[in-house]
């Protein structure tokens, strides 16, 4: 995990500059900060072993339903940290990413999408859908988006997320 670390900055990044706002619009929970620092730290360890993670896709209907797993049994525990912790940020309405539309989408469409995290013993098995057809597009959207996290790492991080030219944007 030592070298997963050393690719970080030593500057703040957007998110984490996310997870100082964050915190500090919620005076009530300030362990909001050490949260976002935990799920970052979680996501940049994802990234970095990207290449360990396998991951399928199906699109259904409604929205999509995936399965993303590893060999690595500490890639495991990640995605077993991570699934469900975006999920609870997601209830929450604990935001981040603001600078890729794609995230600041989801989280403002959040009511409107259901997600049912199952952990299995290699991965995670997610299915995640909506009723309103715009959100099913961007529920889709975002299952794509993971998969080119999967494939490219910090490649892909780095840029903005693609959403479909028809996703009516709310934010
Ligand atoms: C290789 C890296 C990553 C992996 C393997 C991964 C895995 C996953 C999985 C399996 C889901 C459940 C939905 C689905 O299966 O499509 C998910 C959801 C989510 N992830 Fe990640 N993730 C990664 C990187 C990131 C990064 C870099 C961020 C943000 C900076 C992020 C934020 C989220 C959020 C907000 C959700 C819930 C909303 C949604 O479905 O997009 N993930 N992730």
């Amino acid at each position: 995990m030592e070298n997963a670390n050393k690719t970080c900055t030593n500057t703040a990044t957007p998110d984490e500059l996310t997870g100082m706002k964050a915190a500090l619009h919620n005076p009530l929970d300030g362990n909001r900060a050490a949260r976002h620092k935990h799920d970052q730290d979680v996501f940049h360890t994802l990234l970095h072993y990207h290449d360990q993670i396998r991951r399928e896709v199906a699109e259904t209907a409604d929205g999509i339903s995936t399965i993303t797993t590893s060999d690595n049994p500490e890639v495991v525990r990640l995605l077993h940290d991570h699934v469900p912790a975006m999920h609870r940020r997601l209830h929450e309405n604990f935001g981040l990413r603001y600078w890729d539309p794609a995230f600041p989408e989801i989280f403002a469409q959040r009511q409107k999408v259901h997600m049912d995290v199952t952990l299995i013993p290699n991965g995670v098995l997610v299915e995640e859908t909506g009723t309103d057809a715009n959100v099913v597009k961007l529920i889709q959207a975002h299952g794509m988006i993971v998969s080119l996290f999967v494939k490219k790492g910090f490649e892909q991080a780095q840029q903005q997320s693609p959403l479909p030219d028809d996703y009516q944007r709310i934010t």
